[in-house]
């Protein structure tokens, strides 16, 4: 299907911490988690690609329509001259819309998978023969050395963070890695980033609890490949997916919910799971625009413009580095 072409490659060998430590210690605990960075192999990322692709799940689909009704209105604002960082691989229809709005002089993807992302931003390099194209093998949650690149000098830095992933994090961590992104935009720099909307509850429960049980599937594919690469036992037929909207905090929490008092293997460890405990997959806060707002104030942003479509559902944020 689609061609390749060149592009620069820094490897920033990002500390892969082991997935098997992780899941461990997620598992351990009384307060069970899992992180859902894990959520992504190969099967993972099919399922939420149809996801996205559900009638309930209305964050992707906004997303691409207020990018193309926008688009000519973000490159305004951003000028003529740009360099886009994106964090996250660029593999979809959201890095193209916005690299072809801003037409930038350097495109720049930083994606701790350095597979996906050499054939994402390989990808993108022959639809763009005349932008220059970074792909970055790093972890885009700490400070990056951007100063190893020449970043195009004179040309504004676009931080580009799409898909409301930043709803992962905590406030707190959202707030780190605000900071982080202002300084990698640099002070005039700018930050483009989609947030997912408060609304009414039961739009989110739907988006979440999918009529066809895709979601379902995804988040207990987190269990299966845990026994495809760590050789563990879980019988997924006893677990739950359960996912609901916690109002008083703002976010949809995700879980897997043991349905009968069972032990699985995980390496060298046995791991007990009571009738009814759960393993706590993820959280996806939701925003609304001044609460986003007064956190991309503290994190040194200037909130300039936020592009809401006419169901209220999602925002796209421009925000402005102050300092
Ligand atoms: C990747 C954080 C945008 O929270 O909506 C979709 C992932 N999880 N369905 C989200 C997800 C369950 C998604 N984000």
């Amino acid at each position: 299907m689609a061609s390749n072409a060149s592009f620069e490659y820094l490897d920033l060998k990002p500390g892969t911490g082991s997935f098997l430590e992780d899941v461990i210690a997620g598992l351990s605990s009384s307060a069970k988690s899992l992180p859902p960075k894990y959520f992504y192999d190969a099967r993972g990322s099919a399922l939420f690609d149809r996801i996205c692709e559900l009638p309930e799940y209305y964050p992707t689909r906004t997303e691409l329509a207020m990018l193309e009704a926008n688009g000519a209105d973000i490159a305004e604002r951003a000028g003529a001259a740009t360099a886009v960082v994106e964090y996250g691989s660029g593999a979809g229809r959201k890095t193209r819309l916005l690299v072809d709005a801003l037409r930038p002089r350097m495109y720049v993807a930083v994606d701790i998978s350095g597979e996906q992302l050499q054939s994402a931003v390989g990808e993108l390099a022959a639809t763009f023969p005349d932008v220059r194209m970074v792909a970055v093998c790093g972890d885009y949650t700490r400070p990056l050395p951007l100063h190893q690149l020449d970043m195009a000098n004179g040309a504004r830095r676009v931080v580009y963070f799409p898909g409301s992933t930043i709803g992962n994090f905590d406030p707190s961590d959202a707030l780190a890695f605000l900071e982080n992104a202002r300084a990698v935009a640099g002070v005039g720099g700018a930050m483009v980033v989609g947030v997912d909307l408060k609304k009414d509850p039961a739009l989110l429960h739907a988006a979440y609890n999918d009529a066809q049980g895709v979601t379902a599937a995804f988040n207990l594919n987190v269990l299966e490949r845990i026994n495809r690469e760590l050789g563990a036992n879980f019988d997924v037929t006893r677990f739950e997916h359960c996912a609901h909207y916690d109002a008083q905090i703002g976010r949809i929490e995700m879980h897997l919910v043991s349905l009968c008092d069972q032990v699985v293997t995980v390496g060298h460890r046995e791991l007990r799971f009571a009738a009814g405990a759960s393993i706590h997959t993820e959280n996806s806060y939701k925003y609304s625009v001044p609460e986003f707002q007064a956190l991309a104030k503290q994190a040194g942003f200037n909130p300039e413009h936020c592009w809401v479509d006419p169901q209220r559902l999602f925002s796209i944020h421009y925000l402005v580095a102050a300092r």
